[in-house]
């Protein structure tokens, strides 16, 4: 089938770099002579028709913008059956043959249902802050992510230094600790608490075990948001109850973390997906979401992205661990 007109949409949590993926998606699209439309507010953009035709100077001026011009929403009408049916028949209304999503798991798992509900072809692009799909090594927006933790807590470890103070740094992750283990390894924190291995042993108390206090007098503890983990409140409470005589205190850095100008790593990784995703539908796939494997393009099945698997490497907390002495 010949792609004549594909939809572009972002849709679940926004990551610094969604624009950059717009921008890249809606060009390459133009370039090979595919016409594109953009969709309002995700998958209710579909349904509601909140759908706009781009041209390449509808995306000029937004490589550098945090958010989504696109708007984004997390549809609870999508899930119904009769939900994707009308955002069916919008697409046909418009002509869209292809749909691009940019979005995390939640909006690949959609993509994944409609796809197979209607045969037609999709390709997504990894947007997400917690570097959670399986199959790719990054996630756009998750390198800005990283470095706006970093930036917080090389502030909150001024003070933490100056009243000897421990803290826990609560970041975003969704039950994945990407963002927790690589923003302590980044920021020179002392350990990171992540759901990964919440249940498997005590980070708390190994933490406290390992004697982080023989040489230091204040401490920064990165701890992933988190039910399994309690979160940096929890822990914190745990710590008042269980080592009384540490100073505590809890900062939770929240959707700070999701704002901002997207990095030269994340532009250039949502440059990259961008025209890949183009490339795979005119090379005839569907379904797939464009990965990153050691540097390379690589396309993963949606059954694959989505599994909430991907695997900490282990040899990180290592290196955490062995830096923080
Ligand atoms: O998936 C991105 C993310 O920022 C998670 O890290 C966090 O758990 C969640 O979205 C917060 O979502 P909301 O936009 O509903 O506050």
């Amino acid at each position: 089938m010949t792609i004549k007109c594909i939809g572009v949409l972002t849709s679940g949590g926004d990551a610094p770099g969604m624009n950059a993926a717009i921008r890249a998606v809606t060009r390459a699209a133009i370039y090979h002579g595919i016409a594109v439309k953009g969709i309002y507010r995700g998958y209710k953009g579909l349904i509601t028709g909140e759908i706009k035709d781009f041209q390449t100077q509808d995306v000029s001026n937004i490589i550098q913008r945090g958010g989504t011009v696109l708007k984004t929403a997390r549809s609870e009408e999508f899930k119904t059956e009769e939900g994707r049916r009308i955002a069916y028949q919008t697409m046909q209304a418009h002509g869209i043959d292809a749909l691009v999503v940019i979005g995390g798991d939640g909006s690949l798992s959609g993509a994944r249902l409609f796809a197979e509900e209607y045969n037609f072809p999709i390709v997504g692009l990894p947007g997400t802050i917690d570097n959670d799909l399986s199959g790719t090594d990054l996630t756009i927006g998750y390198d800005t992510a990283l470095n706006t933790i970093v930036e917080a807590v090389d502030k909150i470890r001024d003070t933490a230094s100056s009243h000897e103070r421990l803290f826990f740094i609560e970041v975003m992750g969704r039950e994945a600790g990407f963002l927790a283990l690589n923003g302590a390894i980044a920021s020179g924190s002392e350990a990171a608490i992540i759901p990964e291995f919440a249940l498997e042993k005590d980070q708390l108390a190994e933490t406290i075990a390992s004697g982080f206090r023989k040489t230091k007098n204040s401490s920064i503890v990165l701890v992933s948001e988190s039910e399994v983990t309690g979160g940096a409140m929890g822990i914190a409470e745990r710590v008042r109850n269980e080592y009384p005589h540490f100073d505590v205190r809890v900062v939770i850095l929240g959707h700070i973390q999701r704002g901002g100008t997207p990095s030269a790593q994340d532009r250039i990784l949502a440059s990259r997906m961008g025209v890949a995703a183009i490339d795979a539908l005119l090379e005839g796939q569907r379904n797939v979401m464009i990965g990153i494997d050691n540097d390379e393009i690589i396309y993963v099945p949606f059954s694959k992205a989505i599994k909430k698997n991907k695997a900490i490497d282990e040899r990180l907390v290592s290196i955490l661990h062995m830096l923080s002495i």
